[in-house]
Formats: structure tokens, C-alpha cells, sequence
């Protein structure tokens, strides 16, 4: 089993849309998939329970009433994380998680808040010695901006507090596509074909880098 948990203290940057988009992506590969929301407010639970009976089957589970205890055949595991998570509970849910994936707006505010965040990440990694791969996508990126071109250019700038760079994964842009396959119970891999295209490159990058996560060492994997 591959665990992907989905974290940034801030609400609103995208935490459910990467959680409920990778659940419906590999599903549709025909993948088991749990996805487990740790937040009270069940954002993920909500796109599940919109999802119709005949698509790809994803098995929901409300971890933050029932705790997390995926079945043994899982494939993916993904966890939604609530905002304003810090210690312990941090602590535990890294814990689980191989892969972290921190969705960000890419406004000068929210980088800075991610630098400190990722700076707390790094402490709790420390603490509970565990090998786990964090990277961070920018999210509802607006097209033909200045801020757009040179994103890599300005997150180049910010360094961690351990003097790591900052660990930039990929840019997603703003875009009602995801917003209408998330009323359906869909992720824009499956919806909207010649819509969602430019969308579904933008994901390319994060899924090698997802398939490459659970076998540190080995050759780059293609996506699955
Ligand atoms: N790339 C995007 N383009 C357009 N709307 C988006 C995008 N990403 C997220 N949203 C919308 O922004 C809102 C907040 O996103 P959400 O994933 O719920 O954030 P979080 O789980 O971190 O609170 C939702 O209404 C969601 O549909
Ligand atoms: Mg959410």
C-alpha cells in the first residue's frame, strides 16, 4: 500500500481537490482506493457520497470519527487533512503517510505561511525519524500573470529554515473544470475530456512523482 496525505495548516489552498482528484484518478486506473478524511467538515466524504454507483469505486472512511484503519488490499491510501493541524496530530498523521503533498495559492502570504509550515514538517519528520518525501504544488494558479511565468523564479527565492530549497512539484491552474467534476462526484480525470486536457497535463508531474515515491532509490517510474 502507497499512503498520500494531503496537508497545509491553511484552509481553502486546495487540500480536498489534490485529496479527491487523485482518489477518482486512480480509481479510474482501476486501483483500490481509500480515501480517508480526517477533517470534521467531510469535504472528500461529500464528493464521494455525489459520486454515482457506476463510476470507478473508492472506499470512503471518516477518520476523523472512526481513526484510520485502511483494508489490507488498499492500493492508495490518501488522507484529506483538516487546517490547522500542528503537534501531535501532525505527528500522527505523518506517521502514515510516505508521500505529502502541500497544496499552496502561490500569493507572497500563503508562500510564507507554507515556508513556516514546511519548517514545522521538517521538525516532526525529524522526530519521529521516518523517511517521507514532501513536495508542494502551487494551486488555482491565474493564467497569463506575471506571478504565473515566474513562480519557479520566486519560490527559488525562499529557502527552509534547514536551508533546503523550497520543495516545488508543479502549478495547477484556476479553473471552474474543477469545481463542476467535484459536484459530480469526479475528478477531471474523468470528466470533461477536451476540457480538462490542459488540466490533466498540469497533473503529469505529480503522478510520476507519486509513482516514483513508494521505491526510494529506484528508476523513475512512468505514471500508472
Ligand atoms: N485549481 C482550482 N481552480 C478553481 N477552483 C479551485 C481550484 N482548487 C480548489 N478550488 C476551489 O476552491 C475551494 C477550496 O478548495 P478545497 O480543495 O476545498 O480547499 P481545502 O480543502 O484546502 O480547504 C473549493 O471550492 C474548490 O472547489
Ligand atoms: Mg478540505
Amino acid at each position: 500500500m502507497r499512503s498520500i496525505l494531503i496537508l497545509n495548516s491553511k484552509g481553502g489552498c486546495g487540500k480536498t481537490t489534490l485529496a479527491t482528484n487523485l482518489a477518482g484518478y486512480f480509481a479510474s486506473k482501476g486501483r483500490r482506493v481509500v480515501l480517508a478524511d480526517c477533517d470534521p467538515q467531510q469535504s472528500s466524504l461529500d464528493w464521494l457520497a455525489a459520486r454515482s454507483g457506476d463510476r470507478p469505486p473508492i472506499t470512503g472512511v471518516a477518520a476523523w470519527r472512526d481513526g484510520l484503519k485502511p483494508p489490507r488490499d488498499t492500493d492508495w491510501l490518501i488522507i484529506d487533512s483538516p487546517a490547522a493541524i500542528r503537534g501531535a496530530e501532525l505527528a500522527d498523521l505523518v506517521k502514515r503517510a510516505d508521500s505529502v503533498l502541500i497544496p499552496l495559492l502561490p500569493s507572497p502570504i500563503d508562500v510564507r505561511a507554507a515556508t513556516h509550515f514546511l519548517g514545522e514538517l521538517s521538525a516532526v519528520r525529524k522526530a519521529i525519524d521516518k523517511g517521507v518525501r514532501v513536495a508542494t504544488v502551487a494551486n488555482r494558479m491565474r493564467e497569463h500573470t506575471v506571478a504565473a511565468a515566474g513562480l519557479e523564479d520566486y519560490l527559488s527565492r525562499f529557502s527552509l529554515p534547514n536551508g533546503k530549497p523550497f520543495p516545488f512539484l508543479a502549478a495547477l491552474r484556476a479553473t471552474q473544470n474543477y469545481v463542476l467534476a467535484a459536484e459530480r462526484g469526479l475528478s477531471i480525470f474523468e470528466f470533461a475530456p477536451a476540457r480538462t486536457l490542459p488540466d490533466r497535463e498540469q497533473w503529469v508531474r505529480i503522478l510520476r512523482w507519486l509513482s516514483r515515491s513508494g521505491a526510494p532509490g529506484k528508476a523513475p517510474q512512468r505514471p500508472e
